[in-house]
């Protein structure tokens, strides 16, 4: 299980470790991160559950799809270099020492 920091907008981090197989979404509302709202339950249909990756882990992620792309245009928050659709990201092993931010707002 991979050890995953979640950034807080006042800078607080909440450290947690997820298991491999569940999405990024699943491992923050389980663990209670406040900030990913997850609406649609991770269907790409909201973007409420938009998180920043670092950006030294950014580029190491499978590409978002076409329609995290799509639902990345309707992003609250500023979109970023970074900015991703955190229940379109299922954790892997890989994952070991992931750090995201969470936006100031996801409406
Ligand atoms: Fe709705 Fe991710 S939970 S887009």
């Amino acid at each position: 299980m991979p050890d995953i920091t979640f950034i807080e907008p006042d800078g607080s981090e909440h450290g947690l470790e997820a298991p491999a197989g569940v999405s990024l979404m699943q491992a923050a509302t389980g663990a209670g991160i406040k900030g990913i709202v997850a609406d649609c339950g991770g269907q790409a249909r909201c973007a409420t559950c938009h998180v920043y990756v670092d950006p030294a882990w950014a580029v190491r992620l499978p590409p978002p799809q076409p329609v995290e792309l799509a639902m990345l245009e309707c992003t609250a928050a500023e979109r970023r270099p970074g900015s991703r659709l955190s229940c379109q990201i299922t954790i892997t092993d890989a994952m070991q020492d992931l750090r995201v931010q969470v936006p100031d707002t996801q409406w």
